[in-house]
Parts: C-alpha cells; structure tokens; sequence
C-alpha cells in the first residue's frame, strides 16, 4: 500500500526506472494514488500535481498536441485500451464461441453501471454511442400529427435533425425555446412552462448543452413533464461521468449518453435508460418479437456488433470510480477556473458559461470581442498547436444562438501548462490580432 511519502518519493528521487514500472501498474497506481490523498477534501486534491500526475500517467496521449477538445471523444486510459485489445483477441480466437461468451457477462457492464450512476440494470441498454440511445426515443415514440415536442435552439444538432424528420414525416409540431446564456435554473423552468400547450407530450433537453455547459434544472422539467402528462427526454451525452448526480433523482423519463465522451470508455459505447413504465410502450430501433416488447434488451437489439468495444465499459468504469467522481469533477473545475480566472478580468474577454460552483466543471466557453471564433480556433492550432473547437451558431434545423467563442474542454489528464498555455495564446490574440480563418473548420460537438 502506498503512503502519501512513498507516492511523493517515486515522483522524484526514485527516478525514471521506478517510475515506468509503477506506470506500468495501472489501475492499481491510481487505487493506491487515491488512497494517499483520501483524507483530503476534492478541492484540496483537485491542487495536488502530484495526485494528478499519476492520472496524466495512465493515459498513451500526443503531448506535442494540447487538446482542449475533449467534450468531442476522449482518449481511454491505457488500462481501458488494453482491455479492448484483449477482448478483441479472444473474440477472433473462435468468434462464435467467444464473442457469445463476451456479451453474455455484458450484465457485469450494466450491473456496474446502474449501480455507479444510480437506476436499475433493467432499466439500461447498452448503445453505441448517444445520438443511438436518443433516436431510439425519439423515434420509438408514438406521436400523431399534431402532437408537439418541446425542445431548445441550443439542443444538439442531430437531435434537432430528428425531430425536424418527424416533423416532417409524422406531422408532429416542434417547437424551439430560446435561452440566454449563462442563464439561470429558474429562467430555464419558465421558458419551458411558458411554452407548454395542450399539444405538448415531449420535452427534450439537455443536462447540460454541448455548448457552453448550461445546466439544466433536469429534476423540475422533469416533475414539471409529469404533473402534465408530458414525457422527458434528456440528453446527457456531456454529463453522465463529468460531475455526479444519480440518474433515478432527476426523475426524468428517458437519459441517453455516450461513454466514450467523459466516462473514457472506447469509441462506439453509449447508454439508455428507460424508466421502467416506459419500456413497454418504446418502439425499439430495430423490430423484435412481441414477447420481447417489455424488456429493455430490445434496445440492444441491433444484429453482430464488436463486443470488444462494448466489454472494455467495465475497465473504464473502473478507472472513473478509482479517481471517484467526486474528484474528478473537482479536478475539471479547478482547470476551468484556472484559464478563467486568468482571462476574465479582460474588458474583451467573454466567459459565456456560469463560474459559480455547481454550475460549470470541464466544459466552458470563451470569446474574445472583435475575433472571429473561427479564425481563434485556427491560430490556436497553427501556433501553439492547441486543438480546441470554435463554436458558431447556424440556421435551423442546426443550432441557432446568436454567441460564438471558443469551447474549452479539458480532461482529468490535462496538465496546469497546458492550461497556462491556452491562456498565454488567448492573451497573444488579444494583443496582436490573429490572421483570419481559412474555410474548412467550423464549430465541433
Ligand atoms: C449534447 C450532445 N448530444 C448528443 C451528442 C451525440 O453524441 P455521439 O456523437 O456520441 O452520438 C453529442 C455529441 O457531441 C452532444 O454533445
């Protein structure tokens, strides 16, 4: 077991030797991390490079690249990726056999995952990736024209595309709420009150926007739904393993996610949940027997698909419950606030995302008045080479918002350099200018 003086030992005087093999640990290295620092409060680790370090250590990464867009994908920790590989190994051995071993012990993937993020196994399926757990609801539905779904101007694209092809498929009416931002829980509760008819049956929105992070008062919209007969659909693709909260306290009806976002699972895992009264009346993505119609396995639903992918959830589970949730949200906010706090004080600067805590954790936005989003994002790569994504609104059936600016994203692995280089090439913009944008990159997810 490691004691806070041998963790910080190995960081220095033990050199590089020690170092690779204890790198070489894994999961166990940042077990015993923790458990150096366990008698500390989150925001005490959140400050301990030394904590941090062994988590920058756990992960294979690029480091002449700074990414700052990881509310896009995410890098898997080592450990996750070698589960990958393995499980893709044994699956190739004899695919049949194997593969069919894999997905049965699957249950231990949505077992931990229930239990991690607060519902029932049997109210989960396993998806590939967001977008596939939202469209099983939204299209699985049944609407009959006329019957409206309400949603916002700032929901995530594809969603919207969705619902813009029912709309026109079903002749359901779609209406858009509009919202400032940062805003407020409350604001957010009365724009959706304000917007309910009679017609209403759905609405959809996010926990919190791919944007600038605005959190949603998911618990009240949800309560609210209900007490009208209305379902809730909420999408929390950038939420689920970016700060904690239990899926069962936010009441609403449907949650989709995708894994490989902030729970560092590999590309291609997602997640649904279905209240459990909701099952039986859900259409599944891809038909199924009418025997099947109650269980939500109907969602997985989906002919041969690479289990490997899929197994390598439990490693990734593992490692976000060996940093804890709690920390690692800490952590995220700590970095946000760094770059933050460093640029807020710039008459030019534009924070568009809330600083208060309980608000905001690793994804906010930034712009800078008189630079155009886009030609920022540019310079950012081409001189400091720090990739980051620009963010500018569009016409419908896209995002419509009337801000552009800069959405930083960090991760657990992000070191304070990395941030204080980010804030060095906002400064340099600021004072000298950036070249304009060239064609060819526009806002990311
Ligand atoms: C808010 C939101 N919803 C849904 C999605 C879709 O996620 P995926 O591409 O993993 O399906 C994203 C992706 O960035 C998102 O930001």
């Amino acid at each position: 077991m490691w004691s806070r003086r041998s963790f910080l030992q190995v960081g220095g005087a033990l050199g590089t030797a020690a170092w690779a093999a204890k790198a070489a640990g894994g999961l166990d290295t940042v077990h015993a991390a923790a458990a150096a620092v366990g008698d500390r409060s989150p925001e005490e680790v959140a400050q301990d490079e030394f904590y941090w370090r062994e988590i920058q250590e756990a992960f294979t990464l690029d480091r002449t690249l700074i990414n700052l867009n990881n509310g896009n994908t995410c890098p898997s920790p080592r450990v996750v990726l070698e589960a990958c590989k393995r499980y893709m190994d044994m699956s190739n051995m004899l695919p049949v056999q194997y593969r069919g071993d894999i997905e049965r012990h699957l249950q231990t993937v949505r077992r931990g995952l229930a239990k991690e993020f607060g519902c029932d196994e049997d109210e989960i399926a396993l998806t590939r990736n967001a977008s596939e757990s939202l469209q099983i609801v939204q299209t699985g539905l049944d609407l009959k024209p006329g019957d409206e779904v309400i949603t916002t101007d700032q929901d995530y694209p594809r969603m919207l595309t969705t619902w813009d092809q029912r709309m026109r498929r079903d002749k359901i009416k779609v209406t858009r709420v509009q919202f400032p931002v940062p805003t407020t829980a409350d604001d957010l509760y009365q724009r959706f009150e304000r917007a309910i008819t009679p017609q209403t049956k759905v609405l959809h929105f996010c926990h919190i926007t791919n944007l600038t992070g605005q959190l949603f008062p998911v618990q009240r919209l949800s309560r609210l739904a209900r007490s009208r007969g209305i379902l809730s659909v909420v999408d929390g693709a950038h939420a689920l393993a970016h700060f904690p909260f239990k899926i069962r306290d936010l009441e609403c009806d449907f949650y989709g996610v995708s894994l490989h976002k902030w729970l560092l699972a590999p590309i291609g895992n997602g997640l649904l949940y279905v209240r459990r009264e909701n099952i039986p009346k859900l259409w599944p993505m891809q038909a199924v027997s009418e025997r099947q119609m109650a269980s939500v396995s109907k969602f997985e639903a989906i002919g041969t698909y690479p289990t490997a992918i899929r197994a390598s959830v439990a490693e990734a589970l593992a490692f976000h419950q060996a940093i804890g949730a709690e920390h690692k949200a800490a952590r995220l906010r700590y970095l946000t606030l760094r770059w933050a706090n460093a640029l807020k004080g710039n008459s030019r600067v534009k924070v568009l995302s809330s600083l208060e805590p309980g608000q905001t954790w690793g994804l906010a936005m930034v712009g800078i008045d008189g630079i155009d989003a886009r030609a920022l994002s540019q310079f950012m790569m081409n001189r400091y080479r720090i990739v980051i994504n620009a963010v500018v609104g569009g016409q419908p059936p896209a995002q419509v918002f009337d801000y552009t600016g800069l959405r930083v994203t960090p991760n657990v692995y992000t070191t304070l350099q990395e941030i204080d280089t980010f804030v060095e090439a906002m400064e340099e913009a600021i004072k000298k200018g950036v070249p304009a944008a060239t064609p060819g990159r526009g806002s990311g997810n």
